[in-house]
C-alpha cells in the first residue's frame, strides 16, 4: 500500500490548556503507529515547543504553519525552519491561502520558504489553489499551474521529501469539500505537470487535499487514486473527528 499522510492544521487556534486536551485525545484514541499513514499536526508558533513535550516519544509529529525564507538573520518577527527542526518538527506549511491572502504572500515567496525548510531539514507541505472565481472563469489550471511552476522553479526534484497539498480556496472552511471527482481530476493535473519535470518524482510525490474534509466526506476523497491524504483544518480541532478521518486512511 502506498503511503499516506494526514496533517492538521490548526490556524490560529488553541491554547495551553486545549492543545494538551486534543493531543491526548488524539493519542488515546490511536495509541500506536500505523506505518502506512504519517499524522502531525500543526499549532501556531507559540506552542511548537509545547507539541514537542507533548509528542515526544509517540507516533504523532508536528510542524509549523508556516517558516521563513531565511534560516538566520536579522529579519524581525520571522521564524527560521532550523529553529522548528530543532524542537523536533518534521512539517512546514508553506503558501497556505491564508498567508497568500491575508500577508501578501506570492508565488516567488511560496518557493523560496519552500527551499529554505528542505534546507532545515524539514518537509514543506506546498499549498496550491484557485479561487471560485477562478474556477468560473475556467482559469483553475493556468494558477494551478503557474503557483506550481512557481514552487518548483527552487526546487530540486531529487529531493524526495516534499508534500504537495491541492487546497481550492473555495473549499477553505466553507463546510463545502470539492467533490472526489473534482479533487481526483486535479490532483491528475498536478502530477502530470509535476511530470514534465522529472517523471518518477511526480509518480511518488503525496499529493494531499485540504478544504472542508471531515468525517462524513474522508471515505470518499480518499478513495480516489490520485489522493494521498488530507490537510485538515477546522475538523482537527476535534481530536474524535481528526481520529475518525485518520482511521479512513489506513
Ligand atoms: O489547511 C487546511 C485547510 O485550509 C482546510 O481548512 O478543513 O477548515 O476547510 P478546513
Amino acid at each position: 500500500m502506498k503511503k499516506k499522510w494526514l496533517i492538521g492544521n490548526w490556524k490560529m487556534h488553541g491554547n495551553l490548556a486545549s492543545n494538551k486536551a486534543l493531543v491526548g485525545g488524539i493519542l488515546a484514541a490511536v495509541p500506536s503507529l500505523h506505518e502506512q499513514v504519517s499524522i502531525a499536526v500543526c499549532p501556531p508558533f507559540p506552542y511548537l515547543y509545547q507539541l514537542a513535550e507533548l509528542t515526544r516519544d509517540t507516533y504523532l509529529g508536528f510542524g509549523a504553519q508556516n517558516v521563513s525564507d531565511h534560516l538566520q538573520g536579522a529579519y524581525t518577527g520571522e521564524t527560521s525552519p532550523l529553529m522548528v527542526k530543532e524542537l523536533g518538527g518534521s512539517y512546514a506549511i508553506i503558501g497556505h491561502s491564508e498567508r497568500r491572502q491575508y500577508q501578501g504572500e506570492n508565488d516567488g515567496l511560496m518557493g523560496r520558504k519552500a527551499l529554505a525548510a528542505i534546507d532545515a531539514g524539514l518537509i514543506p507541505v506546498i499549498c496550491v489553489g484557485e479561487t471560485a472565481e477562478e474556477r468560473d472563469s475556467g482559469r483553475t489550471h493556468e494558477v494551478l499551474a503557474r503557483q506550481l511552476d512557481a514552487a518548483f522553479g527552487y526546487i530540486r526534484t531529487a529531493h524526495d521529501k516534499i508534500i504537495l497539498a491541492y487546497e481550492p480556496r473555495w473549499a477553505i472552511g466553507t463546510g463545502i469539500a470539492a467533490t472526489p471527482e473534482i479533487v481526483q481530476s486535479e490532483h491528475e493535473f498536478l502530477r502530470q505537470r509535476i511530470a514534465i519535470r522529472d517523471k518518477a518524482f511526480a509518480a511518488k510525490l503525496p499529493i494531499v487535499y485540504g478544504g472542508s474534509v471531515k468525517s462524513s466526506n474522508a471515505a470518499s476523497i480518499f478513495s480516489m487514486p490520485d489522493v494521498d491524504g488530507g490537510l485538515i483544518g477546522s475538523a482537527a480541532l476535534n481530536a474524535q473527528e481528526f481520529v475518525t478521518i485518520y482511521g479512513e486512511l489506513l
